[in-house]
């Protein structure tokens, strides 16, 4: 296995900020990360696993070493009565998977199209978008734990799925299980449903559907709109760098949410199943003036205030810093706690 040595990472990470790594692996098999875990000089270094870079903020030179997964592979394993279960490598590139899926007639994650990264860091986030969420399709994975070089599977419930949040995102002791830092993915599989039906019912689908007469779309026609509505709506990572949605969309109770509609009665707001309220992290963000906003070459996106960018030419290495997407992030946290009592809690891993 090769381990190279202070690697520029700004092509690694879709913020596309400027660091390095001190010590990179490229993990093409699962070999190499049994053979990772084996060995006597990397058991003890503290490592960090890093897939499709899109849902991290860089704020230095990276000191653990970075485990960069590349392991590929996509197949249908095998069918239930009710599922069609298709597995694929942690390093497969997300989007091309799922249009990978559609294109062998199996419909299901075309709602979660165009989201960037990589299918190992699917679970991490639990990915979601326009009503799906990667739990809502996830069977099960392999991975490896770090610490021991032991492999183990998890099902759904053993991830611990919740809104943008898994047990990969906690240390242990801190949400039950936690394997922060502590696990490596292997391979991801999916159950696809065989009674497929459209997940409509969110007002941009709705839109669209409207806009084509009403017709109940295909999958694939849903794929495209998909495409459509998130071409329209957030930055390409390739043209402009960023994490996608910067924060989460906060959860609040029946109180809390009266007092923030006295406050502001625009404020967009879902109730939920349970009778708490979701509300749009965006819309606040935006009602307290950052749209369009920069701190150094961190900026908001100008057509949705939840994304942050960076405005920094990405070629020559006077893009913003870590440090500055940061600094600009607290400054709207503390806006909108001012505004409407709220703290805003951030979405990606801050390294
Ligand atoms: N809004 C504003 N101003 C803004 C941005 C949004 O008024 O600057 C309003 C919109 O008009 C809309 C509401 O806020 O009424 C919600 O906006 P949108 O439909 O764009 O969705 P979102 O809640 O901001 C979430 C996810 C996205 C996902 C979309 C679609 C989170 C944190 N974000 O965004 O996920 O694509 O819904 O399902 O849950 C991601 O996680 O990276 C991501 C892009």
């Amino acid at each position: 296995m090769l381990v190279e040595k202070n690697v520029p990472l700004q092509a690694l990470n879709t913020f596309h900020i400027v660091a390095r790594a001190h010590a990179l692996v490229r993990v093409h098999t699962e070999a190499d990360a049994v053979a990772l875990c084996a060995n006597a000089q990397w058991r003890e270094v503290q490592k960090f696993v890093l897939g499709g870079g899109s849902n991290l903020v860089i704020t230095g030179d990276v000191k653990p070493l970075v485990l960069k997964v590349e392991i590929m592979g996509r197949s249908l394993l095998r069918e239930t009565p009710r599922h069609f279960i298709v597995e694929a490598g942690a390093g497969e590139n997300w989007h091309d998977f799922v249009a990978w899926t559609l294109d062998q007639g199996l419909p299901g994650l075309e709602n979660l199209a165009l989201i960037p990264g990589t299918v190992g860091a699917t679970p991490v986030q639990n990915i979601g978008a326009y009503g799906v969420e990667l739990q809502d399709r996830f069977d099960s994975l392999d991975a490896i734990d770090l610490q021991t070089g032991q492999m183990f599977t998890l099902d759904a419930a053993q991830c611990g799925f919740g809104y943008r949040d898994s047990v990969f995102k906690h240390a242990a002791g801190d949400k039950g299980l936690g394997l922060k830092d502590r696990a490596l993915i292997l391979r991801v599989r999916f159950a696809l449903p065989k009674a497929w039906k459209p997940v409509l019912g969110y007002a941009d689908l709705e839109k669209k559907q409207a806009e084509q007469g009403g017709v109940t779309p295909t999958a694939r026609q849903l794929f495209d709109w998909i495409c459509q509505i998130r071409r329209a709506k957030l930055p390409d990572p390739a043209q402009i760098g960023n994490a996608g949605s910067f924060f989460k969309n906060p959860t609040v109770s029946p109180e809390q949410c009266a007092d923030i509609i006295a406050r502001d009665p625009k404020v967009v707001h879902y109730r939920l199943a349970d009778g708490s309220f979701k509300l749009a992290a965006g819309w606040l963000i935006d009602a307290c003036g950052w749209r369009g906003k920069s701190i150094g070459q961190a900026g908001v996106f100008e057509k949705q205030a939840l994304v942050l960018v960076n405005r920094g030419p990405s070629a020559d290495g006077q893009g913003a810093t870590g440090g500055e997407v940061m600094t600009l992030a607290r400054a709207i946290q503390t806006s909108v706690y001012e505004r409407f009592g709220l703290r805003l809690e951030t979405e990606p891993v801050v390294l």
